[in-house]
């Protein structure tokens, strides 16, 4: 029997991640949240009817049973308790969940939040500092087979983002083994790029196998409202007029859906262990303008733009050179954007009708 271990699993990346593995695999997936963001398993098990129910097994203490088998183990609470207990007392993942070694563990507990938070509350999203410590701290001793830890390309140089100077991000422009690193995007990025570096030394001093990513913009049906896509979606089926933009709705990002996402962090797991990243990204940067076309059209509508200038907008432009993945590693997203969009959109118009 293997035991996964998804911190984080009630948020966006994390519950996506949980439904897959629990799809894919007869292993048991053991979720921690806190629920500061994330939603109860109550929520997407229902709504994706991934385990046919939306009652929990049982509950024990802080702990919820889900699925065939007890599959799906939901420990609520703050991660870096659950590492705290794994820590002091040897046995208490053996006595607790029946497991000696997890085999992948996948990283996800992070204070993110979109740009209002990350421009909004740096001190607070710091804290990710604090969590990606104690959880490295915790890995090189617990030696899982393999661990995932998602970055950012917020980890990247700011100054290659600018309105007049901008290029497609390649993993190269973060150069650990040559001492070139930029200024990345607020604590949030610092909180990414410091957490990429404890990953290449658990790797290199702990022989721990570690793979890091770099998502670009991962969007999806179920994501929270306070990013960006969702928003724009909801807004256009609510046929939104005049239509708001946060700064001149020029700024661009390249999205990637977050099946695609999920299949290359799988594919990169099998083969990076030295903690270097990949990017994830479709390779194109598209405007905030260009989605609310793409939603808008959706809808039927043309509405006039109201352009919020008092905003948080962040970097320019923000998007990923694909060549690595595409054409060394030999992967590439099935999902195009407005394939990706039209999913977004109908969850919008599903979600609107439910009111
Ligand atoms: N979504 C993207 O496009 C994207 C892009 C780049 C990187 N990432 C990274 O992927 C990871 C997951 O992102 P997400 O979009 O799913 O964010 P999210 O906010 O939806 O998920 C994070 C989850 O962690 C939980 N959490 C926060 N602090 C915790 C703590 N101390 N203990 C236990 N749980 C805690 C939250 O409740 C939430 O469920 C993050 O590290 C993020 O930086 C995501």
């Amino acid at each position: 029997m293997k035991y996964h271990l998804v911190s984080g699993g009630c948020g966006f990346v994390g519950r996506n991640v949980a439904k897959y593995l629990y799809r894919t695999t007869q292993d048991t997936i053991i979720i921690v949240d806190d629920l500061s963001v994330g939603t109860n398993p109550s929520e997407w098990i229902a709504v994706e009817d991934t385990f046919g129910t939306n009652q929990a097994n049982r509950t024990e203490g802080n702990i919820e049973y889900w699925g065939e088998g007890d599959r799906v183990v939901f420990w609520k609470g703050d991660f870096r308790r659950f590492l705290l207990h794994a820590l002091e007392k040897p046995s208490w993942l053996k006595d607790t969940f029946g497991v000696t070694r997890f085999s992948d563990v996948f990283h996800f507990a992070a204070i993110v939040g979109g740009r209002a938070k990350i421009d909004g509350d740096p001190m607070m999203v710091a804290l990710d500092l604090a969590i990606d410590a104690e959880f490295f701290f915790w890995a090189v001793r617990h030696k899982p087979e393999r661990v995932m830890y998602p970055s950012s390309s917020a980890a990247y140089p700011v100054d290659l983002q600018k309105e007049t100077d901008h290029i497609a991000l390649s993993e190269s422009d973060i150069d650990f083994d040559h001492g070139r690193l930029g200024q990345p995007d607020m604590t949030y990025g610092w909180s990414k790029l410091t957490g990429e570096y404890l990953a290449r030394i658990a790797a290199a001093h702990y022989d721990l196998s570690v793979t890091c990513i770099r998502p670009f913009s991962g969007y999806g049906e179920d994501q929270d409202l306070s990013y960006p896509v969702p928003a724009i979606a909801a807004r256009a089926a609510g046929k939104e007029t005049p239509f708001e933009v946060w700064g001149t709705g020029k700024q661009g990002r390249d999205f990637v859906h977050i099946e695609d996402c999920i299949e290359c962090m799988l594919f990169a797991m099998d083969h990076i262990k030295d903690g270097s990243a990949i990017n994830i990204g479709s390779g194109k940067v598209t405007s905030f303008l260009e989605i609310i076309d793409i939603f808008t059209d959706f809808a039927g509508y043309k509405p006039p733009i109201k352009t919020l200038l008092d905003k948080p907008v962040g970097v320019h432009a923000r998007y990923a050179n694909m060549d690595y993945v595409f054409n060394e590693l030999g992967w590439k997203p099935r999902i195009g954007l407005v394939e990706g969009m039209r999913r977004v959109y109908d969850q919008a118009v599903r979600n609107l009708e439910k009111k």
